[in-house]
């Protein structure tokens, strides 16, 4: 495959994509929610893999590897698909190979892994655990897209950002790139950013809040980086982090931003963590709403939501706009 085919697949994936996504008005039938007007921005409608914050995250990463691939690559050529090296195995030279990092169920590497099998990009995925002998689905998807999957313990997996860890990798992968986990890289803040320009391009600028999940920080970044100064920014913390997260946030923005804040109140447990509570609460949201919500991001969301307009914590006929930033197939079993 030549470089300009791999530049013809990625735009022939981008037009799959629903952009911009929808926005939608809310109104459920929850105490304080007649006080104020909601609008759900539905990124989990973007793609059926590539949803929610996913494709926000990678596409301008992506977009720039495709773009320098031709750079690195003497013949213009990719290596064929299905050459990527066995599990454990010492790999080839690539000329091109991705590497990235994640959960079992991580949403970041089950799309990481459909665009990298899209576009026949080599990739190996660390994860943290050993599900050799009972993949889950994500694992299933990535093995049947090609992926080289690394198995690694949790102390392995806790060095992922050091120095000497990521030397050992590339001394294996010479050429490979490194994504971290989450894909929360700088490039993903201006992926994120965009979805605050089609909500203003939708209803103007004249909204007061946004809501959106946090666990890597990097999706609250781009929309703080994006919004207003006379708007603000409500994170869910989706983990127990209060400071933790705080400096995750902050760690991306270049500039003192105040308008944000985070709520620690809804983790429910901590992450991933699904007490009857919620996951009842996921199930009465979707048959009273059709729309599908889960227990790690999005349905600690709504429930914080729910919550928070019971306490009337938001300015009576503000306009709240709420990110569904997908990730359901994080809970298929
Ligand atoms: C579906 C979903 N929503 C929200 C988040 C939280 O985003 P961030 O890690 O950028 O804080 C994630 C994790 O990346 C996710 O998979």
């Amino acid at each position: 495959m030549t470089v300009a085919d791999l530049v013809n697949k990625l735009t022939q994936l981008e037009q799959t994509l629903v952009q911009p996504s929808p926005l939608e008005l809310f109104t459920p039938n929850w105490p304080g929610a007649s006080d104020v007007t909601i609008y759900i921005k539905r990124d989990d409608k973007i793609h059926p893999v590539i949803s929610g914050n996913k494709w926000r995250k990678l596409k301008h990463f992506i977009r720039e590897f495709v773009d320098q691939s031709g750079l690195s690559r003497a013949e213009g050529s990719l290596p064929a698909e299905g050459s990527a090296s066995a599990e454990g195995s010492l790999p080839t030279e690539d000329s091109v190979r991705l590497i990235s990092f994640g959960g079992g169920f991580s949403n970041h590497l089950h799309a990481l892994g459909y665009v990298c099998y899209q576009l026949a990009i080599p990739l190996t995925v660390v994860i943290r655990g050993n599900y050799s002998s009972s993949p889950t689905p994500m694992i299933n998807d990535l093995i049947a897209w090609n992926a080289n999957i690394e198995y690694v313990d949790k102390a392995t997996y806790k060095l992922r950002d050091t120095s000497e860890y990521l030397d050992t990798l590339k001394r294996r992968y010479p050429n490979a790139t490194i994504v971290p986990e989450g894909g929360s890289q700088l490039q993903a803040l201006a992926g994120v950013s965009d979805l605050v320009t089609e909500i203003d391009n939708e209803i103007g600028t004249n909204y007061h809040t946004i809501i959106t999940p946090v666990a890597s920080g990097a999706t609250m970044a781009g929309i703080v980086s994006a919004v207003e100064k006379h708007q603000h920014v409500v994170g869910i913390g989706v983990l127990k982090g209060q400071d933790y997260l705080e400096s995750l946030v902050a760690k991306f923005l270049s500039k003192n931003n105040h308008n944000w804040h985070i709520e620690h109140e809804y983790h429910c447990g901590g992450y991933a963590k699904a007490p009857a509570y919620l996951t009842e609460f996921c199930h009465q949201f979707k048959s009273a709403t059709g729309i599908a919500i889960e227990p790690v991001y999005s349905g600690k969301v709504f429930f914080a939501l729910k919550k928070m307009l019971g306490q009337g914590a938001f300015v009576k006929g503000s306009t709240l706009v709420v990110v569904h930033t997908g990730g359901l197939q994080g809970s298929r079993s």
